[in-house]
């Protein structure tokens, strides 16, 4: 298949980017290198640098693309809380007009990187497809209007459609990992306390109402993920939007990560607890069945170790 990938220079887009290449796709990346790096678009990949909204419909109104990949958008929570309107912006005004691109070009599939963001404060877990979706933070919020959208397009015009609800991404695949300007995510900042860069780790809360009482996530590394991306292009409908979860299933807190990061690492992580981080729920945990069921997917890093040696490898070749 011919596919756009936007935002193909950050973290999951040059991780998917990289794994559609894998399996023979010709990929056209589109990143305007807000918050990507363009050395981690993959070699094979042509690379349009450039605000997705500006050569979309330009880049697909030739009818040769047979799907899009939507990854470009802001990822912050904290920062969306605070700057709603960037949010707003990037992630909805542009994502419609993708959509019109998409829908004016013909283009019959898209993948759409949604989040569990989505459901906020979780009733229950595991977290099912058809759990109440009420985000707490401008970042879910607006996943969960691109998400209603892309319903409606594909009802209405026909689109084979699916939006990916991801946990928590981590680890890194063939020499691809995480490198954002601004890191706020658990596994790299600890790792930036074994490599010296960070002289602690802060653990936001001690009293959550979990066993250690440190917050639970659900960490799937990301070339599972990827997997997923490319079995969603192959099983979508036309007419169809299909919405799923993609986790492991299992939970680790905050303490069980930075211990899993001293075993891969072999040194000692200093941590200290500090107040809640707002916005934060306790435990969020998906359940997958349906993907597992639906789409195929079995994610094959499953242990919090091997995701984290995944991520340490890649901290240690950029140190
Ligand atoms: N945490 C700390 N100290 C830190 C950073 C994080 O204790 O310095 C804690 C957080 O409070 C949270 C856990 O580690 O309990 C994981 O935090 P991350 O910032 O790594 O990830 P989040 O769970 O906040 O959010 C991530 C993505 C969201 C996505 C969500 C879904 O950033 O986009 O996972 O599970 F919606």
């Amino acid at each position: 298949m011919k596919l756009l990938v936007t935002g193909g220079a950050g973290y999951v887009g040059s991780v998917c980017a990289k794994v559609l290449l894998e399996q023979d796709h010709e990929v056209v990346v589109v990143d305007d290198l807000s918050t990507g790096n363009g050395d981690a678009v993959p070699d094979g990949a042509q690379f349009v640098e450039a605000d997705m909204v500006d050569v979309a419909p330009k880049l697909l109104g030739d009818g040769s693309f047979d799907g899009v990949l939507h990854f470009a958008s802001k990822i912050l929570v904290g920062e969306s809380v605070e700057v709603p309107e960037r949010y707003w912006h990037s992630n909805v005004t542009k994502t419609l007009q993708l959509l019109e691109a998409i829908r004016a070009a013909g283009v019959p599939r898209l993948v759409f990187s949604s989040t569990a963001a989505t459901y906020g404060e979780p009733e229950s877990v595991p977290i099912t497809e058809d759990a109440p979706a009420r985000p707490t933070s401008a970042y879910g919020a607006t996943k969960l209007a691109i998400d209603h959208a892309i319903t409606s397009y594909a009802i209405a015009h026909g689109l084979a459609a699916t939006s990916l609800r991801y946990f928590n991404i981590a680890g890194a695949y063939a020499g691809l990992g995480e490198r954002h300007p601004v890191e706020t995510h658990l596994i790299p900042l600890v790792l930036q306390v074994a490599t010296g860069r960070r002289s602690e780790i802060l653990v936001f809360g001690n009293d959550w109402p979990t066993p250690d009482g440190t917050c639970i996530r659900d960490y799937i590394h990301v070339g599972d993920l990827a997997d997923a991306h490319l079995l969603a292009l192959q099983t979508a409908q036309p007419g169809e939007h299909r919405i799923y979860n993609l986790g492991n299933g299992t939970g680790f807190s905050v303490r069980e990560v930075i211990a899993s990061c001293e075993r891969v690492t072999g040194m000692s992580i200093a941590a200290r607890d500090v107040e809640r981080r707002p916005g934060d729920p306790a435990v969020l945990i998906a359940s997958s069945e349906k993907a597992i069921t639906e789409l195929g997917w079995k994610p094959l890093r499953t242990t919090i170790d091997e995701i984290v040696s995944d991520a340490w490898e890649f901290t240690r070749s950029r140190t």
